[in-house]
């Protein structure tokens, strides 16, 4: 169920088919289970045909991250992924508005294009304030997300980074036991409140008050 104020609910122009051809890619996971080879790659050079280092922002929503970091820094490439389409259409419709070249989206369920990372390709991962599940402590439901966790690492290059945050206490004890005791990462020092880092969600629960935790891990 949607938590907050997801467009869900609200009517979003979709893009232009021109500027759906230039930003989203949509992939049903079944068929990169049955013709993996048929996908490219999660990298700089498959996606944008460059080198330039990429971040992926997994669970991206309205792309609020996704387009800044673009905005921000032109030498970087930005894969945004996302399964719901209302927030991909606002992503897309954002990142025309601000003429990005750097930025693509890719509808489809993250957990199936995994097998489309590849190897140290990957410069920072971001997996922010995903809705908070309610089986912390299945060990079955742990062990998927310590394969998550596992697969992110590594994509990333050599002091490539992976952020995670979120605004449910449980959530986050959870994910930084697995994070600091399960997987033995090295905890990169992150002040999430003075990391610049601004997500729609992230807006959304601190002006309701709420508290926001986060943690950053770096490769070696
Ligand atoms: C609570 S929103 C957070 C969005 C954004 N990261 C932010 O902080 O504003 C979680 C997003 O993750 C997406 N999502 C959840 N599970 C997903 C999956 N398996 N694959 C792709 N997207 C997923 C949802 O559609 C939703 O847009």
């Amino acid at each position: 169920m949607a938590r907050g104020r997801h467009p869900s609910r609200l009517y979003i122009d979709p893009p232009e088919p021109q500027v759906a051809k230039k930003y989203l890619r949509y992939w049903y996971g079944g068929d990169i289970i049955r013709e993996p080879d048929r996908f490219p790659g999660l990298t700089s050079p498959d996606l944008f045909g460059n080198c330039n280092p990429l971040e992926i922002d997994f669970g991206c929503g309205m792309g609020v991250l996704s387009c800044n970091r673009a905005q921000q820094s032109p030498a970087i490439n930005v894969l945004g992924i996302d399964v719901s389409q209302k927030p991909l259409f606002c992503a897309i419709n954002d990142a025309h508005h601000r003429g990005l070249d750097n930025i693509k989206f890719v509808r489809g369920n993250f957990n199936a294009l995994l097998p489309l990372l590849k190897s140290e390709t990957v410069s920072t991962a971001y997996y922010l304030f995903p809705n908070p599940p309610h089986d912390y402590f299945h060990q079955r439901a742990n062990t998927g997300r310590k394969r998550f966790l596992e697969t992110l690492y590594s994509s990333l290059v050599k002091d490539g980074r992976l952020v995670f945050a979120t605004d449910s206490v449980d959530f986050f004890k959870c994910m930084e036991i697995i994070i600091t005791k399960e997987l033995n990462y090295n905890l990169f020092s992150l002040d999430f409140d003075s990391s610049g880092i601004s997500t729609w969600y992230r807006n959304i629960w601190e002006s309701r008050g709420k508290d926001v935790m986060g943690i950053a891990v770096v490769k070696r």
